[in-house]
């Protein structure tokens, strides 16, 4: 089940993406034209805006709208990763020296302000109010996560809800963003994008579980991003919550704050994960929430993107990278 399969009847509305893509980093200033076309460049797996694609494509959809859309989503999404990688101090991303390790900080920060700005001038160009709102309320919400874990690192006192609800925020609210904004420019039925809706936020649930599953099991090379680097934030995911509930006593995660030796502890907590069940344990709690989408889909018309959108819930559990 590779992704070129499952992306293969939309190659043509993804090729007009990358195009757009492209565009945007046509300016008249070649040092940001610079920054943007480094950022935009094609090596990311592109899964959102092929959702917002698949779900405008359901029903009757103006084709230049459903277009820019999925557009202003994958530009939403490259923002939030160049801030990602600044606030984490992260070097790799998609197998290559992120903006913060190229230029700085500083660049970083602005390039992703520009970015987000892009996304909305992007949506607006649609002349859809529910989208130009819904864009406005994820950036809202998906800050919200990402300072929600900025407050709660090395706190090893969260609980699970916790941990669910910043996944919902940082992750599952933008992948809910890309199938609703995709509908919203189709003539489909509320009742239709509520189930659109919900089979976004439970894949993006999925996809955010099973990132962090190979934060601990995936290697730089593989994933293309630093391997380890949730413990390293003092980022306490499920895998290290399952751990912690194992080993409640001895455990690399509870020295982590105010180690002299970081790395070593990481270490021990990721060989721990690795020979015990916690990864099982974890892939198995994203995959009922895959069965979740799949169960929503089960409810929309038989055309043809739905089983691309089921097939992209198989996707989710068997990633590399
Ligand atoms: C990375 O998203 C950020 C998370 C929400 C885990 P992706 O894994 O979709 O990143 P790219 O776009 O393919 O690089
Ligand atoms: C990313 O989560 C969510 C964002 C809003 C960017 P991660 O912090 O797990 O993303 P990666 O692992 O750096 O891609
Ligand atoms: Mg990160
Ligand atoms: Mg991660």
């Amino acid at each position: 089940l590779e992704l070129s399969s499952i992306y293969a009847p939309f190659q043509d509305d993804l090729a007009r993406v990358e195009d757009r893509l492209k565009a945007v980093s046509r300016v008249d200033f070649a040092h940001l034209s610079e920054l943007l076309e480094y950022s935009l460049r094609s090596s990311g797996k592109r899964i959102r805006p092929v959702l917002t694609i698949i779900c405008g494509k359901f029903y009757k959809h103006n084709a230049d709208h459903l277009l820019a859309m999925a557009t202003a989503v994958e530009i939403m999404h490259t923002a939030t990763l160049v801030h990602d990688d600044a606030i984490d101090k992260s070097y790799v991303r998609r197998g290559r020296p992120t903006i913060n390790a190229l230029w700085s900080d500083e660049k970083a920060v602005l390039l992703g302000d520009y970015l987000f700005a892009e996304a909305g001038a992007m949506t607006a160009s649609t002349d859809n109010l529910r989208a130009i709102k819904l864009f406005a309320e994820t950036l809202k919400t998906i800050s919200r996560g990402e300072i929600n874990q900025a407050y709660n690192a090395f706190n090893l006192k969260q609980s699970r809800e916790m941990y669910f609800q910043r996944v919902a925020q940082k992750t599952a609210a933008l992948f809910s963003m890309a199938t609703e904004s995709g509908a919203a420019m189709s003539q489909a039925p509320e009742e239709s994008i509520q189930i659109l809706v919900k089979y976004g936020y439970d894949l993006g649930i999925a996809f955010q579980i099973v990132d962090d599953i190979l934060d601990f099991i995936g290697t730089e090379e593989e994933l293309g991003k630093p391997a380890g680097s949730d413990l390293n934030q003092g980022t306490i995911t499920l895998p290290s919550m399952l751990l912690l509930e194992k080993y409640p006593r001895d455990n690399p995660i509870k020295k982590l704050q105010g180690s002299k030796d970081r790395q070593k502890e990481i270490q021990r907590a990721t060989e721990m994960v690795r020979n015990s069940s916690v990864i099982q344990e974890c892939y198995q709690v994203a995959s009922d929430y895959c069965a979740k989408a799949r169960r929503d889909l089960k409810k929309l018309p038989d055309r043809p993107g739905r089983q691309s959108l089921l097939d992209l819930t198989e996707f989710v559990t068997i990633r590399k990278k």
